[in-house]
């Protein structure tokens, strides 16, 4: 076969998968059905934005809670920090909630309140990257775009029998999918392979019987889907150590924001030290208490570089001797409403589950 004649099976695989997918589309708050007019560009973004990392199913009430108070780009763009910070609250990787702002101010103020409407243009937004320029690209605006997240090349290392292990095998994997990738429907494709990835070609046993594409594909025939794609062994993730100071003084609790750069940067938590390899105790307490009584065991958190393994320390005070600049009282009995990131909702769970455990 000559180089540039595509392989008979490949260009069989984008019919077949449409044609499933017309009958088969997931349904999705933030989806057109296959056949009508494509979403608006503004909740497509949105929700590709909340999809990266995280699950469907996490994102679907995040997604409905954005678009009822913010229903377009011009709102959001006119949100304060703070609210959308809090929002995001719990979906984790809050960097993308501080791009999320910066580029939909971008689109209002540089282009009119209207996104870009080609992968070149999306890609100079704050935030979007390869994979979310293609996306909207495709499934909002109708262009052919190669669109790969880690259900695609899933699909795709088993449909070509890629045995060559994550992350060397991506651009190979890049390539392959953008030979399968249509001319016409690139953004229904795309949703088609991520609904294959996410419901047939799962990551374990995947249900090859019932696949549309099980006729073309290489490691059904070869027998080896379940071990596809092949990963290069992990590293374990080194352990951080840290202390919460849990300050409380009348119902209510001390709360801090943290430094706009960094980790959970932006969001309300609660203060601790640092964090480091060893325990760092006491040190860099943010009042000199008379004294700490400390809670029983850990909160345990994995970030994508480190684990982190919190103790929870507290106090109750009188008169509020901590800087009034530096944060805010929140009530007690209100704190599921401030916004923490997971590991401080989980230490305030721990506190809380504890009962009375400050006497001072
Ligand atoms: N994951 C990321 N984007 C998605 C989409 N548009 N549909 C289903 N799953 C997705
Ligand atoms: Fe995945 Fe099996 Fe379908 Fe191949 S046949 S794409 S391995 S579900």
């Amino acid at each position: 076969m000559s180089v540039d004649m595509p392989d008979p099976h490949t260009v069989q695989i984008a019919p077949l998968l449409l044609d499933w997918y017309d009958r088969n589309a997931r349904i999705l708050p933030w989806r057109s059905p296959p056949g009508t007019p494509a979403p608006d560009p503004y909740r497509v973004w949105l929700s590709e934005i909340m999809l990266q990392q995280t699950t469907v199913a996490a994102v679907k009430s995040y997604f409905e809670a954005f678009t009822t108070r913010w229903p377009d780009v011009a709102a959001l763009a006119a949100a304060y920090d703070a609210d959308v910070m809090s929002a995001w609250a719990g979906l984790g990787y809050y960097a993308r909630a501080r791009n999320l702002l910066a580029c939909a101010r971008t689109v209002v103020s540089q282009h009119g309140g209207n996104f870009p409407d080609d992968e070149a243009g999306l890609l100079k937004l704050p935030g979007v990257g390869r994979y979310t320029a293609a996306a909207v690209a495709a499934i909002a605006f109708g262009r052919r775009a190669t669109v790969m997240d880690a259900n695609v090349e899933r699909v795709v290392a088993r449909l070509f029998a890629v045995t060559e292990p994550l992350p060397e095998a991506k651009n190979r994997l890049y390539a392959l999918t953008d030979t399968i990738t249509p001319d016409a429907r690139a953004g229904d494709f795309a949703q088609a392979m991520m609904d294959l990835g996410a419901t047939i070609c799962t990551p374990k046993a995947p249900k090859c019987l019932i696949c549309p594409l099980s006729a073309l594909c290489a490691a059904q025939a070869a027998g080896n889907a379940e071990a596809l794609p092949a990963k290069a062994p992990k590293k374990a993730k080194p352990v951080r150590r840290g202390t919460i100071f849990w300050i409380e003084r009348d119902g209510h609790v001390w709360l801090v924001r943290r430094p706009d750069k960094g980790l959970l940067g932006g969001m309300r938590a609660f203060p601790t030290g640092p964090w480091t390899s060893e325990a760092p105790g006491l040190a860099a307490a943010p009042l000199a208490a008379a004294g700490w009584s400390e809670l029983p065991g850990h909160v345990r958190h994995v970030f994508t570089h480190f684990a982190l393994e919190l103790s929870i320390v507290g106090t109750r005070i009188e008169n509020s001797c901590v800087d009034q600049g530096a944060g805010e009282w929140w009530r007690i009995d209100a704190i599921g409403t401030a916004g923490l990131p997971t590991v401080f909702a989980k230490a305030a769970h721990r506190v809380l589950e504890e009962g009375e455990w400050l006497t001072g």
